[in-house]
């Protein structure tokens, strides 16, 4: 083992290079083998370069060659760079969803890194569920890293009109199904709406998990709004890659710095954004790998205070690229300054008040100050009651105003098979004032909690005009989407909650002013179907279990929504033993 001649902290990964010893002889053989000199990898830093990608992660096409911009950054620093694709997770292709790979991704890339003679690692990611994967399980690892975003795809647009990725996918979808748009226009827009390599371009998912990257200070300041085939993406990926080589150099791992005020900067960010009630999920789950805990009850509260200040589908109008050029990251949270800790470290060892400092006054059409907000939000509500013990999640920002207070009776769906087959039956004795619910949509028994949360509007109100009416589930909802969706209700067990015992007809309310969501029927009737239910499923046992592989470690393991979804045995943090190196 070597020390670096400048008094720098150990370098982990001479621990395999460095020995004079068998097995380090075989470490520096191998390096050599395919090209490497001695002085490449001998006291030099070794940064990962994780690359997310697959030829079905469409959102990280760019990401391949991207890397090669990271690697020379790491170069230029005097860091050896080492290439290392890992699981990507291409969020609509993957089925039932990405969301049952996030942990299999975490676990993938802790254990590879915790292996592999890395001091830092560049992680390169975007859609969606690739964000919390690659940070819980660099965090987990406990070696310094960076995160970097893929970018936001280029803004669509269809005959003149600025189009959102998935937004307005619903959108023309509805028009489609109530016969507004036709078939040949719907076909013509599979190939219009999403122009270039990137993430989706609204507020979705990816959106507000790379922002969130940002505000907590894990990637490179203000990286999050760079578009992706912008060539100032390329640039920041050269950055970060710099960047990377002085984490590594200092030894310097995010759960060094990471705090509480840094989550609650991040959701502040995010509530300002109207971002993904998926957020609330994968923000638990990150900080419950860095031992910091963050309970649903953060998210009301920050929300509850914090106006929304940029104007982007789907609770807007603009897309990612329109926020980028209007100022990005350093403007809205100079906007926001009352509200954030600036005294919180980033990767690049600043503040993030200093960040703030170099801001632009911006565009204030797009992001709007303090007393001119897009609206007084709140982004999100958690609501709690004999329907969602543990909570459950709306966003008051991207539904009908009239609906916050509602009460209806119950169409339930058991799967999304019943839904696909039923919601547009005619006979359906549905109307607006219907509240439809699904179940069978968590994290055990979707599996993976898919976004089906948000349940199509029956045919037959579309046509009368009826465009949101309040839909209940334990599942999850694109970022992208919009409506009265109560999402992530939890427990889906019929021994926490009581999602299970919903029969057609029932009386469900619905305040979101008040927080609260009530199933209108007596508790001993409760127990009566608790028990029926219990009977029919020790007899039938209609969930299909699983009895090998990852799906069963998944259905024993996962958590519910409002605990962030991880596995009980990744959460929290506990230093791992060093690999042995002989
Ligand atoms: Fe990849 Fe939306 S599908 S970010």
């Amino acid at each position: 083992m070597t020390k670096s001649k400048d008094k720098e902290p150990w370098l982990r990964s001479q621990e395999w290079f460095a020995p004079d010893n068998l097995r380090s002889f075989a470490h520096r053989q191998r390096m050599q083998q395919v090209g490497y000199s001695r002085e490449e990898f001998l006291d030099v830093p070794v940064v990962g370069v994780f690359v997310s990608w697959n030829g079905f992660s469409t959102c990280h096409s760019h990401l391949r060659e991207r890397a090669t911009a990271v690697m020379r950054g790491i170069r230029q620093s005097g860091g050896l760079p080492i290439e290392f694709p890992v699981m990507s997770l291409g969020e609509v292709m993957v089925k039932p969803t990405s969301m049952l790979y996030r942990n299999l991704m975490a676990i993938e890339v802790e254990e590879m890194l915790r292996s592999h003679p890395f001091d830092a690692a560049v992680l390169m990611g975007g859609c969606d569920k690739t964000v919390p994967g690659l940070v819980m399980g660099a965090l987990s690892a406990d070696i310094p890293f960076l995160f970097l975003p893929a970018g936001a795809a280029l803004g669509g647009n269809w005959n003149g009109e600025k189009v959102g990725a998935g937004t307005h996918t619903k959108i023309f979808w509805d028009q489609y199904r109530s016969g507004v748009l036709s078939k040949e226009k719907w076909v013509e827009l599979e190939s219009a709406m999403i122009r270039s390599a990137g993430t989706c371009n609204t507020m979705g998912t990816a959106s507000t998990m790379a922002i969130a990257m940002d505000a907590l200070g894990l990637c490179v300041a203000g990286a999050s709004t760079i578009p992706a085939v912008d060539s100032a993406h390329e640039r920041m990926c050269f950055l970060s890659g710099q960047c990377s080589v002085s984490l590594a150099k200092e030894g310097r791992s995010p759960l060094k710095f990471l705090s509480r005020a840094h989550f609650k900067n991040a959701i502040r960010v995010i509530c300002a954004c109207g971002g993904s009630t998926n957020a609330l999920i994968h923000l638990i789950a990150i900080a419950g790998r860095a031992g910091i805990t963050l309970d649903l009850d953060d998210f009301d509260s920050i929300a509850r205070e914090t106006p929304i200040l940029v104007d982007l589908m789907p609770a807007g109008s603009h897309l990612m690229q329109d926020f980028h050029f209007a100022g990005g990251m350093p403007t809205l949270l100079s906007r926001l300054k009352p509200f954030l800790d600036e005294a919180t470290l980033t990767v690049e060892n600043k503040t993030l008040g200093s960040f703030i400092d170099s801001a632009q006054s911006g565009d204030a059409n797009i992001i709007r100050k303090l007393d001119d907000p897009v609206s007084n939000g709140p982004a999100f509500a958690v609501l709690r009651g004999n329907l969602a013990p543990f909570g459950a999640v709306i966003k008051p920002s991207s539904m009908d105003k009239s609906l916050m207070r509602h009460c209806g009776k119950a169409i339930v769906f058991n799967g999304p098979e019943d839904l696909a087959s039923r919601i547009d039956d005619p006979n359906l004795e549905v109307d607006a004032n219907s509240v439809l619910v699904l179940r069978g949509g968590g994290p055990i028994n979707g599996p993976g909690m898919p976004e089906w949360g948000n349940l199509p509007i029956p045919k037959k109100l579309l046509r009368l005009g009826i465009k949101d009416m309040v839909r209940l589930s334990d599942a999850r909802m694109s970022g992208t989407h919009f409506g009265a969706c109560v999402l992530h209700i939890s427990s889906e067990s019929p021994e926490h909650g009581n999602l299970a015992l919903v029969r057609d007809g029932d009386l469900i309310s619905v305040d979101v002013e008040r927080r609260s969501i009530e199933l209108r029927v007596g508790p001993e009737e409760l127990e009566q179907r608790r028990v029926l239910l219990s009977c029919s499923i020790s007899a039938s046992d209609p969930i299909p279990s699983s009895q090998r592989g990852y799906l069963s470690l998944h259905k024993k393991h996962v958590e519910q929504a409002h605990q962030g979804c991880d596995f009980d045995f990744l959460k929290g943090f506990t230093p791992l033993e060093k690999p042995r190196i002989f």
